[in-house]
This record gives C-alpha cells, sequence and structure tokens, in this order.
C-alpha cells in the first residue's frame, strides 16, 4: 500500500469528498446551512427538494413551479405499469422500486443533456415517478388498479390519494410530509456515496438512483425503518418489550432504529419525529405503543447510550397512519432521491473518479501449474 495510506473499516472517519448540500455540525443537521428542526417546522417537502436541488429555498413562484413540474411528470408509462404488474406479489417493495425505476428510465422524457438543468429536471422526473411506482404497486398488491394522479395536490397528499384512493386529510398528510422532509439529505451515508461513486464514473443518474435504492434497502441503514417495527409489533405490552431489550442486550444483539455513525448524542430528526408520533399515538389511543416504545428505548439511551435514529420513530409513525411496513423504506426512496440526485449535479462539477486502495491479504505470489500436472 502506498506511503501514508490510511486504513479505517467503513471509511469511518475518513474524509472522501467535500458537499455544500448538507452538514451534521456538533449533532445539528443543516441543509444547505437550514437547521433541520426550521425546514421541519416552516417547509413542505418541495420546498426542501427546491432546496437541495436550486441551493436555495424557493418563493412563492418557484414553488408553484416545483409542484407544476412534479405534475407533469406523475403519469407512469403503461409499460411500467405493465412490468410491475407482472412481478411475483412475494417480491419486496424496495427490489420492485429498482425495477420500477430501471424500467421507467427508458421512458425518460427529459433533455437528453447532463446540463445542471437537465439533471435538475430528470431529479424531478424520477421524484414523481418513484412516487407513483410505490403507488401503483402497492394498489396491485390490494387487488386495486393504479390511481390516475389528480392535479395540484403536495406531494405527500398525492401518494396517499395514489395509494389509497382517497383525499387523504390534513394530518396524514401533514405527518408524511414531515417525514419526507426528514428523509430528504443527511450528507456522505452509504447511499448517497454510492451514487456518487456511480456518478464519478460519468454513469447518469438513473443508474445512480437504482444503485442508491440497492444500498439503501440494506437493514443497516434505510431498511431500519422497517426492521425497527418488525421489532416492535412482537410485543403486546410494555413488560414483554421490557423482558426482550434486557435479552438482546445482555446477548449483545443489534437494536434495529437505534445508533449511529455520525450522530453520538441523538439523530435530531428522531427528536423532532418523535414528538409528532406521541401525539398522532395520544390522538388515535394508542398509547400503549409508545410504552412499548418507551420500554426499549429507555435502556439502549440509559444502559448503553445508544440513542434512536431517525428510523425508530418514523416505523411507528408510518404503522400508526396504517401503511403497511413493507412501503416504509421506499417511501425513504421517495424523499432521499431528491438528495442522492443534487449529490450526483453537485459531484459532476467538480469530478475525480473514485477509486480507493485495499490492503492485500491472500495468497503471496506463486506459479501457474499447467492443469495436467496439477494435483
Ligand atoms: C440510517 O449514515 C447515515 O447518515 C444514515 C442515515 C441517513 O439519513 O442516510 O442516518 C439513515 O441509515 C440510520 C441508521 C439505521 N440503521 C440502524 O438502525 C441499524 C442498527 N444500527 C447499527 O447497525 C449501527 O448503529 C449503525 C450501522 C447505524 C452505525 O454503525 P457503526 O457506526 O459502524 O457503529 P458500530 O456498529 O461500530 O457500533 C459501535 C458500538 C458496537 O459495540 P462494540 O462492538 O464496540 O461493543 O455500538 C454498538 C455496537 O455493537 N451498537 C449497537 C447498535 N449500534 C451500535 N448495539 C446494539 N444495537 C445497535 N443498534
Amino acid at each position: 500500500m502506498s506511503e501514508g495510506a490510511k486504513y479505517s473499516p467503513g471509511l469511518d472517519g475518513v474524509v472522501a469528498g467535500e458537499t455544500a448540500v448538507a452538514c451534521v455540525d456538533q449533532g445539528q443537521l443543516l441543509y444547505r446551512g437550514y437547521p433541520i428542526e426550521e425546514l421541519a417546522e416552516r417547509s413542505t417537502f418541495e420546498e426542501v427538494a427546491y432546496l437541495l436541488l436550486f441551493g436555495d429555498l424557493p418563493n412563492v413562484g418557484q414553488l408553484a413551479g416545483i409542484r407544476q413540474r412534479l405534475d407533469d411528470y406523475r403519469v407512469l408509462p403503461s409499460a411500467v405499469i405493465d412490468t410491475i404488474r407482472r412481478i411475483p406479489s412475494d417480491v419486496a417493495m424496495m427490489d420492485v422500486l429498482k425495477t420500477g425505476v430501471s424500467m421507467t428510465g427508458h421512458f425518460d422524457p427529459t433533455v437528453k443533456a447532463d446540463t445542471n438543468d437537465a439533471l435538475r429536471d430528470r431529479a424531478l422526473w424520477l421524484t414523481a415517478q418513484i412516487s407513483g411506482i410505490i403507488a401503483a404497486r402497492y394498489r396491485l398488491l390490494n387487488g386495486k388498479e393504479p390511481r390516475e394522479p389528480k392535479e395540484g395536490l403536495s406531494h405527500a397528499a398525492q401518494f396517499l390519494y395514489q395509494s389509497q384512493g382517497v383525499e387523504p386529510d390534513a394530518i396524514s398528510t401533514r405527518l408524511l410530509d414531515l417525514t419526507l422532509v426528514l428523509y430528504a439529505e443527511h450528507e456522505f451515508n452509504a447511499s448517497t456515496f454510492t451514487a456518487r461513486v456511480i456518478c464519478s464514473t460519468l454513469s447518469d443518474l438513473v443508474s445512480a438512483v437504482v444503485g442508491a435504492i440497492g444500498a439503501l434497502k440494506g437493514p443497516l441503514h434505510g431498511g431500519a425503518n422497517e426492521e425497527a417495527m418488525e421489532m416492535l409489533r412482537q410485543f403486546k405490552t410494555a413488560d414483554e418489550a421490557r423482558a426482550w431489550i434486557a435479552d438482546a442486550l445482555a446477548n449483545k444483539k443489534k437494536v434495529m432504529g437505534f445508533g449511529h455513525r455520525v450522530y453520538k448524542n441523538g439523530d435530531h430528526r428522531a427528536k423532532i419525529l418523535e414528538q409528532e408520533l406521541r401525539k398522532l399515538a395520544a390522538s388515535k389511543g394508542q398509547n400503549v405503543w409508545m410504552e412499548i416504545y418507551d420500554a426499549i428505548k429507555g435502556p439502549m439511551v440509559n444502559d448503553k447510550k445508544i440513542f434512536p435514529n431517525v428510523d425508530y420513530p418514523c416505523g411507528l409513525t408510518y404503522f400508526l397512519m396504517g401503511m403497511p411496513l413493507d412501503l416504509y423504506t421506499p417511501l425513504f426512496v421517495a424523499s432521499r432521491v431528491t438528495g442522492w440526485s443534487a449529490h450526483f449535479i453537485e459531484q459532476r462539477v467538480n469530478n475525480r473518479i473514485y477509486r480507493p486502495l485495499s490492503i492485500y491479504t491472500g495468497h503471496p505470489l506463486r506459479k501457474v501449474v499447467p492443469i495436467q500436472n496439477r494435483g
């Protein structure tokens, strides 16, 4: 290995690039300088998507423009619907999404160029298509035909309308929109880094998004929101949860929805979402779920100093909103496609292909013996 080369498993602590899209500074998450708690409180997903892609928050006219672009791009090509219809019903939604995005990529209606404007437009088209693919598959799995998009709805309301077939209530829309704001971007996480590596070879945005979906699917990354809810829903009472977490910690089990490579004193997004989750549970008379939630969280925080990440409250939020587990990580994709695209655009500006070193641990030098002489 070359002189001075540094090895850190999982690139822990290694700077792998520069970005102006977001940063986690002293535990605070900023999207292009704006604190996540202010964005969560005062903006919508479309405003955050504009911020990430264009570099600043939109004014009223610019917001109307991005919402119109998303509406312009919502109709799925019939070939995409036919393709996702044919996929066996037991195939995970994240795998359907990889196929759906690849398939719709063959019908990309945006200008065939790689200018920033063309890439931003392609990012908006992918954002609209991904939401539609998830909603269409969800309806097909429930024996219903995909619902045509309805002009003028917000992105969150559109997803609820297209998946559930009815105009959504304001609370569900606001809650879904909040999760999309919180999930949109998170500097060099595994899926975003995947997208940047794919971009660094000068490959295309659709390939980068399909690769990033594959990375996000993993339970150590975006798949944790489904895994965390899978864990919680095995309990009927807080006592059952307390017994389980005691055993899990005694046996050094990984508890999904907890821990983070960057946040060592708690994920700010989790705190923001947990407040809304508690209100949701109370409004639905489902406080027993918060007792179970706290029964797991207590020992993790108090005994292990391992804090919830955004996926822990998000799984239970989607569950109490009545959504099936298989939709949770795809909804993470429906939001994070904007962050991936912003990083793709940025990577192209000052690009250098990613090609790290490795430490060789294989056989020392040896000679090839002709096959007739091999034992
Ligand atoms: C996301 O990177 C991002 O920004 C990701 C994300 C984003 O927005 O893109 O924030 C989204 O992916 C959030 C993380 C979702 N994943 C999970 O909830 C899966 C469970 N979490 C862990 O697998 C783990 O915490 C990671 C993967 C999130 C972080 O892994 P690290 O930094 O490599 O930490 P580690 O595995 O080296 O753990 C350090 C110590 C270990 O103990 P020791 O072996 O040193 O004794 O903490 C322990 C771990 O065992 N630990 C846990 C734990 N997480 C860490 N122990 C039990 N349960 C856990 N969840």
